[in-house]
């Protein structure tokens, strides 16, 4: 029997909605709406298309969204200056630094430049801190959507083999770490393991986030298991495809996330999800 589609932008669209409510609600009470700084550097045409989602993501919740557009000759004392003034302004409650940066920006020392309280993508050392010790509190976007995905579905991690396909700092890293709050047991794959095909046959629920299409073969996966296919590539037709063979993969999963429709717009509602909770700790702390 065929999977069963996970309808991330229909779930993802029902996240919207909610969240639009309650900023309404705020704004009833007579609180200002939630505020997000959105900072591009350069013109990577990837980054502008996700950051065009954000912002109208923020238009259909109820968010302002407050463009910094900064040209690729922008200085990395220049963005630190940025982010600390975003970091005292009373009217935004999430910065978001859309990556890839410029070479001649040091991606580290950006991140932990932002205010925690205000790191709506959740990638401060000490959000993914409090996230590795259990207690989290902001969550990187695209994990955090990945396990709403997972809760749709109705299949808990709890006991499950839980293989992670990729170890990014974004993705990979974070997802392990919320595989595991959900009681997984959770295998993390990446550039050095080698044979991937025994990881993936043995799991239950499998995320993949590697940025290569075809790297996972259909006829690897698990009958049943739960495929959450987190990449995003333009495929040799110029069609928008993930990491995982779409095809294959769909007569043996019993569950598992098209590309687009996925995975991508579940990151976007997390962000808006954050961005509210942040304004909500700082207007009603
Ligand atoms: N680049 C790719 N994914 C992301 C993300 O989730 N947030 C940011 N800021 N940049 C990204």
């Amino acid at each position: 029997m065929p999977a069963q589609l996970i309808d991330g932008k229909a779930i993802a669209a029902k996240f919207k909605r909610d969240i639009r409510e309650q900023v309404d609600q705020m704004v009833a009470r007579g609180m200002r709406r939630p505020g997000l700084a959105v900072i591009m550097v350069g013109d990577n045409p990837a980054s502008a298309v996700y950051v065009r989602n954000k912002r109208k993501a923020c238009a259909e919740s109820g968010i302002v969204s407050v463009a910094h557009d900064l040209p690729y000759s922008t200085t990395q004392q220049e963005l630190i200056q940025l982010i600390e003034s975003l970091n005292r302004d009373p009217s935004i409650d999430g910065i978001l630094v859309q990556l890839p940066l410029p070479q001649h920006i040091e991606q580290s020392v950006i991140i932990e430049k932002i205010d925690p309280a205000k790191d709506v993508d959740g990638f401060h050392p000490f959000n993914v801190g409090r996230l590795a010790l259990r207690v989290p509190l902001i969550r990187p976007c695209t994990p955090y959507g990945v396990t709403k995905l997972i809760d749709h579905v109705g299949l808990s991690p709890k006991g499950r083999h839980c293989v992670v396909i990729g170890a990014s700092n974004i993705v990979g890293r974070p997802m392990a770490l919320e595989l595991l709050l959900m009681g997984g047991t959770v295998t993390v794959c990446h550039r050095f393991t080698g044979d991937l095909k025994p990881y993936v046959s043995s799991a239950d629920i499998l995320i993949v986030a590697v940025g290569r299409p075809g790297i996972v073969r259909g006829e690897w996966i698990k009958p049943g298991s739960v495929v959450i296919d987190v990449g995003m590539n333009r495929g040799a037709d110029g069609k928008l495809c993930g990491d995982v063979d779409f095809d294959g993969a769909y007569e043996r999963a019993g569950w598992i996330t098209p590309v687009p429709g996925g995975v991508g717009p579940m990151t976007v509602a997390m962000l808006m999800k954050n961005t509210l909770e942040s304004a909500e700790a700082r207007l009603d702390p």
